[in-house]
């Protein structure tokens, strides 16, 4: 009797594994190389006065990317974003270049409001 469970178990165990492991064999029959559909991020910055600067002075530490991932900011969250990359994260930034970026931020990711 204790033969017959023990038998029981071991086929039991052994459809087990191997329904389990079917995918994995599967997968290996599709090969090592996979695709990935991944989020659309806008490459490119819109054109407009001030852009040159942007893309030299604020790719520096991040990608430039980071200014279109924003929802439209009012002008004065775009000049406080601006001076917090200054006086928060220590951009090279003269105040000079910072009046021409944040109007551009504001002309090409604003929503008009000051
Ligand atoms: C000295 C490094 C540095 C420079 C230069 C820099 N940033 Fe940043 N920036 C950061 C850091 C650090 C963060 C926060 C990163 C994070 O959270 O992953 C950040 C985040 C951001 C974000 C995301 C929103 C937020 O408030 O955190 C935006 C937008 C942004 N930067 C815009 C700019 C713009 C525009 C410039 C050019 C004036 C600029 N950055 C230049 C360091 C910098």
């Amino acid at each position: 009797m204790k033969k017959i469970i023990a038998l029981a178990l071991v086929v039991a165990a052994s459809t087990f594994l191997a329904q389990h492991h079917a995918p994995m064999a599967q997968a290996e029959e599709m090969g090592p190389v996979h695709s990935i559909i991944l989020p659309t991020i806008p490459a490119e910055l819109k054109e407009g006065a001030g852009k040159d600067k942007v893309m030299t002075l604020c790719a520096i530490c991040h990608t430039p990317d980071y200014i279109p991932m924003q929802p439209r900011l009012p002008a004065r969250t775009w000049d406080a974003i601006v001076h917090k990359m200054i006086k928060v994260f220590g951009a090279p930034v003269s105040e000079e270049d910072a009046k021409a970026i944040s109007s551009y931020l504001a002309a090409q990711y604003g929503t008009g409001e000051k």
